[in-house]
Order: structure tokens, then sequence, then C-alpha cells
């Protein structure tokens, strides 16, 4: 097994991880204190070609691939959780769907703009009824000639707000359950769309996670993604690819924070000797960064599965699972090396503390991972 990045794998981390200790960093605890959007360097990652990494050029994307794009993630995510969920949410589970299930009117339309970071793209399949239970949909799509009268609440959509088109997930044939399921491209602005609320939340605060309403919304059955029924297929395709990024993410959320402590613990004194040279903290250093290089080895194993078109699902349940419970358990290790000032905003561990739990939650919460991972080692599934 070659570990080995190529040349140009290592030459995108290099320039992610410019682009964000130069202009994320330095903006990443004020956005979070205020939980404001971060326009400028949102619009500076399309230019850099982060919005649609893995899409081929001739729709908008970067051409690169798939480890190129978990390698970028963490370096973002090493300055702030909240450009690290755009930025995955616009790739895995905008842009991959619609590059493998749309015609090429539908890439055209809605995929090169979004891809190349000149608009955003937002997933919204959680209801208030399904969440871990996603088949439980009841977002309804009622065919009327050649469009679609949607009705439903859609919630905790990530980029719901910003995003100029939403691939929304509706039952299009109740009686079939997950198999009338079907997924609708809805751009902001047809009547009857509405963001009706923005959450308030304990971490990721710069991104927006939003409610969205469908009130007698009428889509064209032309922004139908792939074939009537297969919404729920695509949905978890999407997420296959999605928990990679998320895992991505998480694992730079713990690598940034476990950075601070390591630098803390060089130049914080106590009983005469920086406290570095205790072996307590020693130890819990070591176990952070071993934590992470675990991580780290099975977000790239996920990511090089999907690049070599393997399947890729359970492996990046498992990379979601682990770098997400690693990175909450790093990040609070990362408070307890700096003691107090771990408690405070000034130090900013706090802040990825804060951003590392959801990690655990979305796209699927651990236990989810778990289900998925334990039917695959059953045989229930590939
Ligand atoms: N790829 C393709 N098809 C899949 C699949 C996969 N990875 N996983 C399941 N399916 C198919 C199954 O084959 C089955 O189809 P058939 O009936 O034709 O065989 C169908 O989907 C239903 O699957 P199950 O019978 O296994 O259904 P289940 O209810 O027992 O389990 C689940 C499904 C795995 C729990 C699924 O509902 C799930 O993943 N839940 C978590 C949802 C989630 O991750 N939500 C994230 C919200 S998005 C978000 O967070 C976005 C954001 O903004 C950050």
């Amino acid at each position: 097994m070659k570990l080995e990045l190529t040349d140009e794998q290592q030459m995108i981390q290099a320039m992610a991880r410019e682009f964000a200790e130069s202009e994320i960093a330095p903006i990443a605890g004020e956005i979070d204190r205020e939980a404001r959007y971060p326009h400028e360097t949102i619009k500076r990652m399309g230019e850099l070609g982060l919005m649609g990494i893995f899409i081929p050029e001739k729709w908008g994307g970067a051409g690169a691939d798939t480890v190129s794009y978990a390698l970028a993630l963490v370096e973002i995510a090493r300055a702030c959780g909240s450009h690290a969920v755009v930025m995955s949410v616009n790739n895995s589970l905008f842009c991959d769907p619609i590059y493998k299930f749309g015609d090429d009117t539908q890439r055209e339309k809605f995929l090169r703009p979004v891809a190349s970071g000149h608009e955003k793209g937002c997933f919204a399949l959680t209801e208030p009824q399904a969440g871990s239970d996603a088949t439980n949909q009841e977002t309804l799509a009622v065919r009327d000639g050649e469009h679609y009268v949607v009705n439903g609440r859609k919630l905790f959509v990530t980029s719901g707000r910003e995003a100029s088109v939403a691939m929304v997930f509706c039952q299009t044939d109740r009686a079939k359950g997950h198999h009338g399921i079907s997924a609708l491209l809805i751009e902001k602005g047809t009547p009857g769309f509405l963001v009706s609320k923005l959450e308030d939340k304990l971490g990721i605060r710069a991104s927006d996670t939003a409610e969205l309403v469908f009130e007698d919304c009428r889509v064209p059955v032309a922004n139908r993604l792939g074939e009537e029924g297969m919404g729920f297929t695509i949905a978890m395709k999407a997420l296959d690819g999605g928990r990679i990024g998320i895992a991505a993410q998480a694992l730079g959320l713990a690598s940034g924070a476990c950075d601070r402590a390591i630098a803390y613990a060089r130049q914080r004194k106590s009983f005469g000797v920086p406290i570095a040279q205790h072996q307590m903290v020693q130890w819990m250093l070591a176990d952070m960064t071993t934590a992470i290089e675990g991580a780290r080895l099975l977000v790239l194993r996920a990511a090089a599965l999907k690049d070599a078109g393997q399947p890729y699902g359970t492996a990046s349940a498992m990379a979601k699972l682990f770098a997400s419970e690693i990175a909450m358990k790093v990040t609070t290790d990362a408070v307890q090396v700096h003691g107090g000032y771990g408690f405070i905003k000034e130090y900013e561990v706090e802040r990825y503390f804060r951003d590392a739990k959801i990690t655990q939650i979305y796209e699927g919460t651990s236990q989810i991972q778990k289900l998925v991972i334990a039917r695959a080692v059953l045989g229930e599934r590939a």
C-alpha cells in the first residue's frame, strides 16, 4: 500500500494550508463570535477551486481527486470548522450527486455555477420527524402536468440561506415508501420556497443552518435528479461521500486543537517547568497525536477507495465515526491542557471543542455510522 501523496495532492494540500492560515485563521474567532457568514473567504475558496474540487473542469470544477479534497478540507478545518462544512456540503452533497445523476442540461444549469464557486448549493433531507430515520420523508411533491407541487418542511440545512439552489428530497409516491422518494432541484426565488428560520448554534456558528419551507411550490419536472423514486438512493450515495468530507473536517478540527495544545504546553510553566515536561501532559499529547494519525489513515483510505472506483460506503462510515469521536476527545483534552485558559475565548480551543460536537451528529450520528458498519460486517450490505 502506497502512503505517499502525489505531487498534485501535496500541492493542493499546501495551497489550502497557506490560504487557511493566511486568510481564514485571522477571522475565525471573530466570525464565530458574531455568527457571521464569511462571504469573502468562501468566494476566495471558489476562486481557488475548492468548492467543486473533484468535479471535472468541464463542469466548472477543479478536476482533482477525492484524496486532494480530503487533504484540502483538513487544512480548512484546522483553521475554521464553519468554512469546512460549507465546503464539504457544496462538494459532496450537492455537486457530486448532480455530476453522477444529473443530465447535461442539469449539469450546465445547476452544477457549473456551484462547482466553480459562483453560487452555492444545499442538501435538504432532514425533516422534523426524519433525522436518523431518513426514509420517513413527509415532504410531498404532487405531479401536475410538467411540474411538481411541493409542500413540506426541511430542517438543519447547511447553507440553506446562502445557497441559490436546494436539492430537496420529496415523496412523489407515498405508497412506495422510500422507493417513492425523488430528488428535486429547487431554485431560490421560486414562489412558495421560503427560508423560514436560521438556527442559533453551539458550534460552526459562521455557517448558516436553515429551515426551509415549501408551500405549493411549483417545480419543473425537468429539475428532477434521476428517475422518480431514485431519491433515497441518491441521498444515501451522496452521504457516503459526504461522510468523507465530515471525517476530514473532524480530523482538521482535532489537528488544529492539538497544535494549539502542543504550543501551549511548551510555553506554560507549572511547578517551575513547562507543562510539556510533566508526564501526565505528555501522555495526553501522545494519545491526541496518535488518534489524529489513526483518523488520517481512515480518512485517506476512504477517499482513495472512492478514487479507485471501489465500494467506499463502509470505509467512509468508519472514517466519519472514528474521526468525529477522536475530534471530540482531542478537542476536550486540548481544553484540559490549557486549564482555565482553555475555557475562555482568547485561546481558541473552546471554539474547536464546540465545533467538533456536530461532527458526531450531522451526516449520520455516530450511532448511525455503527449501524451502517455493523450491517456491512454482518454481510447485510457491501
Ligand atoms: N447506498 C445506496 N443505497 C443505500 C445505501 C447506500 N449507502 N444505504 C441504504 N441504501 C438503500 C437500501 O439498499 C434500501 O434500499 P432497498 O429497500 O431497495 O434495498 C434503502 O436505502 C433503505 O435502506 P435500509 O433498509 O437500510 O433503511 P433503514 O431505515 O434501516 O436505514 C439509514 C437507513 C442507514 C439509517 C439511513 O436512513 C441513514 O443513513 N440515516 C442517517 C441520515 C443522515 O445521514 N442524515 C444526514 C442529513 S444531511 C446533513 O446532515 C446535511 C448537512 O447539511 C450537513
